[in-house]
């Protein structure tokens, strides 16, 4: 009998045509594209059984999960870079492979970072707002003024694959590069960007605008909370494409209320769908739907390397792109 691999949410259709060339079975979730994910019974139904599961973010994998799947499963490919919502920890300790996309969604994502640090310091969707609105509008030299970013300073926080190619983009408007890690990064990367490594705190007062790009782990949970967000400068700008949970929101509202900051862009939120109502009401916020690596050649490029890490791993070869 051929093995079994689970698609719980709606993916590109070429990621299950990838499997069932590799000879195995596919067990769709049956989403339609615009559906709500399926729900959590609905998941651990489907994977029971299955060697193998195309995960993303609205799947939890940790132990119901793993004793729902049962002693065949092989491999979690995650559609992802980010792999918060997996227990790698509970997988390993079952020789269940993790798999992630890295790489496929590097320029879409910082492609998004740099529209949301424009949209931010040149107050774009405020302005797209007033215009949708009907508001009367004229050009005028003191109207919607924002903060140009030549000779200004970017701080990259993660200075990983994203952060990185994030940094070269602002690089060609004229900014400056810092960055925080808990790593230290490539150094031919430093060298390109001409970029110095600061402390997170000293990094945070020194930078024009900071661009988070760490993942989502227990270190970095809250790693921009209220004491953080106080050491950011008046007129300094906060972008967050990496994971939510990395900026305490209830934080990130106060300190804006309080003229703490000049404005932030999000793409990614504490508790997805979910927006702080903190944020939501204001002009200086940027929010956008997790859009991240959307576009459709990254997606269709995620979905396959998910596939083909899931057909791998269960062809007994070495993954493409494991977790760890
Ligand atoms: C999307 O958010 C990802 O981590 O790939």
């Amino acid at each position: 009998m051929a093995a079994r691999v689970a698609i719980p949410q709606w993916l590109q259709p070429e990621a299950a045509a990838l499997l069932r060339d590799a000879g195995l079975d596919v067990a769709d979730g049956g989403r339609g594209v615009d559906d709500d994910p399926l729900p959590r019974a609905g998941t651990l139904a489907l994977v029971e059984g299955c060697a193998g599961v195309l995960t993303q973010l609205a799947d939890r994998v940790d132990d119901a999960f793993l004793d729902a799947a049962g002693p065949g499963l092989r491999v979690v490919a995650n559609v992802a870079v980010g792999h918060d919502n997996v227990d790698v920890g509970a997988c390993s300790r079952r020789g269940v492979v993790v798999t992630n996309t890295p790489g496929v969604l590097t320029d879409a994502t910082a492609d998004l970072a740099l529209a949301l640090i424009l949209m931010a310091t040149r107050r774009l969707g405020d302005a797209e707002r007033r215009v949708r609105t009907g508001e009367p509008w004229r050009w005028g030299m003191g109207r919607n003024l924002g903060t140009g970013l030549q000779g200004r300073t970017l701080g990259i926080v993660g200075l990983g694959q994203i952060g990185a190619a994030t940094a070269r983009r602002a690089r060609a408007l004229g900014m400056h590069i810092a960055y925080a890690g808990r790593r230290d990064a490539d150094p031919a990367v430093v060298r390109e960007l001409g970029a110095r490594r600061l402390p997170l705190h000293d990094l945070l007062a020194a930078c024009d605008v900071v661009s988070l790009h760490c993942p989502l782990t227990p270190e970095t949970r809250h790693l921009v909370d209220a004491r953080a967000l106080a050491r950011m400068r008046p007129d300094a700008f906060l972008v967050n494409t990496a994971r939510g949970p990395v900026v305490d929101e209830a934080a990130l509202a106060d300190a804006l209320r309080a003229g703490a900051l000049a404005g932030a862009a999000l793409d990614v939120y504490e508790d997805e769908p979910r927006i702080h109502p903190g944020l939501a009401g204001r002009d200086d916020v940027v929010l956008l739907p997790h859009v991240g690596s959307a576009t459709r050649e990254t997606r269709r490029a995620m979905a396959l390397l998910a596939a083909r890490n899931a057909a791998a791993v269960i062809a007994g070869e070495r993954p493409l792109t494991p977790v760890g």
